[in-house]
């Protein structure tokens, strides 16, 4: 994709073309950023503007080389859980934060509130997992999806409804209703499969090592995910920058799809460790 045809508006469900946003993964890239300051300091000048180039983001993160002087002030583990711990409030248009892993850490199945999520591995490595949303879920990403769709479904229907003797209601409609029910599935006779889902389980569908200087990007249309460190023995950190910055989001049971709101909160903040931290970052896996 060039970069000029890569803008995005800062909520995900306003995009034009959110089917085209996908980009090369992970990202690497040759051009170098000296520092993380740097690196800061650019983000802001992409930012300022009213719409977030999702390619440009993610050259400039993967040329930032990991330097852990750079970064070290703001990783701050836990024993028992991975820490989010922001470096930078983006003048409320983006945050920029560190997250530190423990061995074995995970995050749960989450979406990112509408908003765009750039990632960056520092050191270590972590495996990105990513789910197709469940059935009984709708975000508001899909609405606009959906409504996409029934456009070109109602011209598709023009031309059939002009040979047509009766009002039936047609496939996708069906289908649509059955996401609505969510698990107890299709209406009017059709079965689950029919309509070309599993009412119950979170389905995989990707699943990437990313090791040191790798960029990744997801937001809502492409699915959810969850991070995990694969290793038992050491830490892993990464750098995450959201746009807009969100302060809850959804968390989701992998064996059921049940999806629940949760806050997200910072273990610490530009270095300094925050004396009141409630624990509802959606870390721990459900599995
Ligand atoms: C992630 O798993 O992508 C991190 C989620 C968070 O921001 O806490």
């Amino acid at each position: 994709m060039e970069i000029e045809s890569a803008n995005c508006k800062f909520r995900v469900s306003e995009c034009e073309d959110i089917e085209q946003l996908s980009v090369d993964y992970p990202v690497k890239c040759e051009r170098k950023i000296d520092g993380l300051e740097t690196l800061v300091q650019e983000l802001h000048r992409v930012f300022s503007k009213s719409h977030v180039n999702i390619q440009e983001v993610q050259s400039l993160m993967s040329a930032y080389k990991s330097d852990p002087k750079q970064w070290r002030k703001f990783a701050k583990f836990d024993r028992f859980r991975y820490t989010r711990n922001l470096v930078d409030a983006g003048n409320g248009l983006f945050n920029i934060m560190i997250l530190c892993w423990g061995p074995g850490h995970a995050s749960a199945i989450h979406d990112h509130a509408d908003s765009h999520c750039f990632m960056k591995l520092l050191s270590g490595s972590l495996d990105e997992v990513r789910y197709e949303w469940p059935n009984n879920v709708e975000p508001e990403i899909a609405k606009k999806l959906k409504t996409k769709s029934n456009r070109r479904t109602l011209s598709e229907n023009e031309q059939i409804t002009e040979n047509s003797t009766n009002l039936d209601v047609n496939e996708n409609d069906r289908c649509q209703k059955s996401y609505q029910n969510g698990r107890d599935g299709c209406q009017n006779g059709h079965n689950e499969e029919d309509c070309g889902y599993d009412a119950q389980s979170m389905k995989e569908i990707g699943r990437t090592r990313l090791e040191v200087d790798d960029v990744c990007y997801i937001n809502d249309a492409q699915g959810l995910h969850r991070m995990e460190n694969p290793s038992h023995v050491d830490g892993a950190v990464s750098l995450h920058l959201y746009c807009p910055p969100f302060d809850s989001c959804r968390v989701f049971d992998s064996r059921t799809g049940k999806s629940t709101e949760v806050k997200v909160t910072f273990w610490s903040m530009y270095g300094k460790k925050n004396k009141m931290v409630i624990e509802t970052n959606p870390s721990d896996d459900q599995d």
